[in-house]
């Protein structure tokens, strides 16, 4: 197969955060990149919606549309870098890249978690590549040691922290304490969470990131609406410190794990054991631990947002493209899929259950909860009672053993119901 040394035409669409540290990098690096791969990438076109407004990238302004056909009909144009985001028109357009045998870059984790077996399916059909390493963990290096480098495992379970947003405010929540909302406006002071965080800490995001994993893992086509959910607002200050009295730390984990032909699949806040390597991933960073049959566990950590971390990713998946694009090859995901693969339903996983119960402060309450815990087969691992000052209310913490998920909700109804008991304050799963 030959190759020749043209210049490889991009069409960039979107400016924004990561466009603009793309488009910045691909200048600053040009002669470098085109020493690497022998061609030099040149941006022939920029999508944007609004073409005044001020950037953080000074480009040509010859190079800027609003039109996306600029980009999709220019035959020049071999390569489409999608870091627009958002569900429409990003899959239009890429459809449309794709069924005009373009190469796709993007880091669109919404696009791929609902679309992504159809248009990896385009892609192959067109023998083009779609690369998407930017769509996990920014610049953490995830997607293609799933395609390639961990192939000859079996994987059994990812266990992941790839939501930065969340992972900044458990653990300022952590550190200093403090309520979810004052970290919450800590992060977007900071510029970590969105003016609309409601993607992040309702864990939608994550949701988006454990679906692309679990289909490479798991060789299975997995839809947002199957993976159960729930996100980090209603976590307290005093659970914090319970957890950590407990020896564990809090996070918002992303969870697949393939039991038979099952896979759990659940993002939501954990108790994780302080000797656990993921407890100890802090502030904005990002970690996927992968665990196979062969290699037992790794892990991967890094800064999983953030222009330059993000475009380190997009850059090294446009730089592959253009490899094969030179070489006329293209290197298709595999197509495998695991035949009779089914997300377990949530009702039947079994975990360890951290539950804080708000009492009166009179005997028998106790007795009472313990009693409705074993009804249910539930034994306890351990009980602390908190007293709560100035007031005729205590608040009970107990840490269960491994019980199954419908077990645990019908206790907790039966709790609501005894005598003595106010509230069922905080129910967090265990990460073993
Ligand atoms: P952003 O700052 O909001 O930038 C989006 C860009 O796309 C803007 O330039 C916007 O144009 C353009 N755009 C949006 N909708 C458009 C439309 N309908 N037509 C034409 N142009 C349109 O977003 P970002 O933070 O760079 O994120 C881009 C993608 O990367 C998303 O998929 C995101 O999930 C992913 N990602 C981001 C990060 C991160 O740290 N930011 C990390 C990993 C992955 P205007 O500028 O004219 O409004
Ligand atoms: N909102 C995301 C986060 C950006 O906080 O991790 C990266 O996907």
């Amino acid at each position: 197969m030959g190759s020749d040394r043209r210049a490889i035409g991009i069409g960039l669409m979107g400016l924004g955060v990561v466009g603009s540290g793309v488009a910045r990098i691909l200048q600053q690096k040009a002669g470098v990149y085109e020493r690497q791969i022998g061609h030099a990438l040149v941006i022939r076109r920029v999508l944007v919606r609004d073409p005044s407004k001020e950037r953080e990238f000074a480009i040509d302004p010859a190079l800027v549309t609003t039109n996306a056909a600029d980009l999709l009909d220019d035959p020049e144009i071999e390569l489409i870098i999608e870091v627009m985001g958002g569900e429409q028109p990003a899959y239009r357009y890429l459809r449309d890249a794709l069924k005009a045998n373009k190469f796709v870059v993007t880091a669109n984790k919404e696009l791929m978690a609902k679309h992504g077996a159809e248009l990896l399916g385009l892609a192959r059909e067109h023998k083009v590549d779609l690369l998407y390493e930017a769509s996990v963990g920014g610049g953490i290096p995830i997607i293609a040691p799933l395609k390639r480098d961990l192939l000859a495992n079996d994987i059994v379970g990812v266990t992941a922290i790839i939501n930065g947003t969340t992972n900044y405010i458990l653990t300022s929540m952590t550190k200093h304490g403090g309520s979810f909302h004052d970290a919450l406006a800590a992060a977007q002071a900071l510029g970590y969470a969105e003016p609309d965080p409601t993607n992040d800490v309702e864990g939608i995001d994550a949701t988006y990131k454990l679906c692309i994993l679990a289909a490479l893992a798991f060789h299975m086509d997995v839809h947002p609406d199957q993976v159960f959910r729930e996100g980090i607002t209603k976590l307290a200050e005093r659970d914090f410190r319970y957890a950590r009295e407990l020896g564990y730390a809090i996070k918002l984990l992303a969870m697949g794990r393939k039991q038979g032909d099952q896979v759990q699949l659940r993002v939501h806040p954990a108790l994780v054991p302080l000797d656990q390597l993921l407890a100890s991933v802090d502030g904005a960073l990002n970690a996927v631990e992968i665990e196979g049959d062969l290699m037992s566990r790794v892990l991967f950590q890094g800064p999983g947002a953030g222009s330059l971390p993000t475009t380190s990713a997009v850059v090294a998946d446009a730089l592959d493209a253009a490899v094969s694009i030179s070489n006329r090859v293209y290197w298709p995901l595999s197509s495998r899929r695991e035949a009779g693969l089914r997300v377990m339903p949530m009702d039947d996983v079994r975990t360890r259950y951290y539950l804080r119960i708000g009492v009166a402060d009179r005997p028998g309450v106790l007795a009472s909860i313990a009693g409705a815990l074993s009804e249910r087969q539930i034994s306890i691992a351990s009980v602390i009672q908190k007293e709560v000052d100035g007031q005729d209310t205590a608040e009970i913490v107990i840490m269960t053993h491994d019980a199954r998920e419908a077990d645990l909700q019908r206790a907790l109804r039966d709790i609501r119901g005894i005598a003595g008991v106010v509230d069922v304050d905080q129910v967090v799963r265990v990460n073993s």
